[in-house]
């Protein structure tokens, strides 16, 4: 059934995939989503939580995606059904339910995904004065989310940008694109944190963001944390397995997923401060919702020195964030379609990016009402699917596997990978799958944590708008 995999492609370099993989992990959930969470969920104690989220959950599991797209050689459903082979029907079962779960939930992002880069780059242009915008921020916003002409439209250049590198290749197309870019990215934010620690706000931005107040903490926010956790490691459907398929040995796959875990963190701290220190400057609210990225903050760069220099590398930043996610979205669905259906990387690029597409423009209609098909996709994936999927893969990974193929990424590091591999045993056999378990119980209402008292001074939280 497999396609031959001597034609899959591979990255040229450790550093190669580490950019990758790190460029599909820092994307628009680190620069819109995060720093709008953390807004909405108080600052210092929800940031907490979520390192805790990233150690206890994200990083067990960004092993085990790796281990298994490394042993396993193939896309999701192929590296599953290797691994799993001596497990016979359940084996096959759970690997192709996995499969195909990830590849949907994979092809059902990016649909709205794009939509959602196609403002970015709007605003772009926005912020060139190349196209119109509205008097404010917000009427800017409306003006591109409201209208499905212009959503649609930027959704289409963003999906060209991303087919056209997946078609390219593995490592002539999605590593020498990340390779550039995340530098970029890297770059691009430093800058905007010099440039805030001079204008001013970053003292009161860091304490907002590395000051806890447990008071402000609730169910919830513990809730969208952890959910958060796997959106932005790209958790949960087969990015990393995928991606892990493409490097040669197991050897360094405990360090890569460090790595990436940990450029992914540092990125969205950078980001959140950065943000806040704009918002605190210039006397605004930090938990104005969704909106934050788009409504607030193009009218703050307007009061401030050099504004419009700020807002272009703003969106150029989150432009490039989103690039390099979507190519991993994309990548996952195409290596699908090679590897299982036999496929050519480029055919399989144009006619996955076809009906992504497609999907995408029902996503760009009505993008701004709270049961549009944006916001049904967006809660949808990201509360149900990405948490099903890694409990899928935790499950799979920390029973299925052979010894020998759970514990390969530990054996270089000597005698503590060996305690190391004890130790991700029991995390991802079961407190993993428990803490996921938790988090879609609740989301489901069956379980309830949301009883405790909100905090009491949220009124910020009331600001919260899709205009
Ligand atoms: N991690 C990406 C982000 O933070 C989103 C993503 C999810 C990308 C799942 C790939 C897979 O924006």
């Amino acid at each position: 059934m497999s396609g031959s995999t001597s034609d899959r492609g591979a990255f040229g370099s450790q550093f190669g995939f580490v950019m990758a993989a790190a460029g599909s992990a820092v994307g628009l959930g680190n620069i819109w989503k995060f720093p709008y969470i953390t807004g909405e969920n108080g600052g210092g104690a929800f940031v907490l939580v979520y390192l805790a989220c990233i150690a206890l959950v994200g990083l067990p599991l960004m092993y085990a995606e790796l281990i298994v797209g490394r042993r396993g050689g193939s896309d999701v459903l192929g590296s599953l059904r290797k691994l799993t082979a001596e497990h016979g029907a359940l084996g096959n079962a759970l690997s192709w339910f996995t499969g195909l779960l990830a590849v949907t939930t994979g092809f059902l992002i990016l649909s709205f995904y794009s939509v959602v880069a196609g403002w970015a780059l709007h605003f772009l242009f926005v912020s060139l004065g190349v196209v119109p915008g509205g008097e404010t921020a917000a009427a800017t916003f409306t003006g591109v989310g409201g209208s499905f002409g212009w959503s649609a439209l930027w959704h289409t250049v963003f999906m060209l940008m991303v087919v056209g590198v997946v078609a390219v290749g593995v490592q002539g197309g999605i590593e020498w694109a990340c390779k550039r870019l995340m530098p970029a990215l890297f770059a691009i934010l430093v800058l905007l944190l010099v440039y805030v620690g001079v204008t001013g706000g970053l003292g009161e931005s860091l304490t907002f963001l590395f000051k806890p107040d447990f008071h402000k903490l609730t169910g919830e926010s513990v809730l969208e944390a952890l959910g958060h956790a796997f959106f932005t490691l790209s958790l949960g459907m087969g990015a990393m397995v995928t991606y892990g398929s493409y490097v040669g040995s197991d050897r360094h796959v405990v360090r890569d997923g460090v790595w990436i875990a940990l450029l992914d963190t540092v990125l969205a701290l950078m980001a959140g401060a950065v943000i806040f220190a704009v918002v605190f400057s210039q006397g605004a609210e930090p938990g104005a919702g969704p909106g934050l990225v788009f409504v607030t903050l193009p009218d703050l760069f307007a009061g401030m020195p050099g504004g419009t220099f700020v807002a272009v590398a703003f969106f150029l930043l989150l432009i490039f964030a989103a690039w390099s996610s979507g190519i991993s979205l994309l990548e996952v669905c195409v290596a699908w379609m090679h590897d299982q259906l036999g496929l050519p990387r480029r055919v399989a690029a144009a006619m996955m990016g076809f009906a992504i597409w497609l999907t995408g423009l029902a996503a760009a209609n009505g993008a701004l009402t709270d049961d549009g098909v944006l916001a049904v996709l967006d809660d949808v994936t990201t509360r149900y699917m990405l948490p099903g999927g890694g409990l899928l893969v935790a499950l799979a990974a920390g029973w299925l596997l052979t010894k020998e193929d759970r514990e390969a990424g530990f054996a270089s590091l000597g005698l503590w990978g060996a305690r190391l591999a004890s130790v991700w045993t029991v995390l991802i056999r079961f407190v993993t799958p428990a803490l996921i378990l938790l988090v879609v119980l609740a989301k489901l209402g069956i379980v309830d944590l949301s009883s405790d008292p909100p905090a009491e001074d949220d009124a910020a939280a009331a600001l919260e708008s899709r205009p």
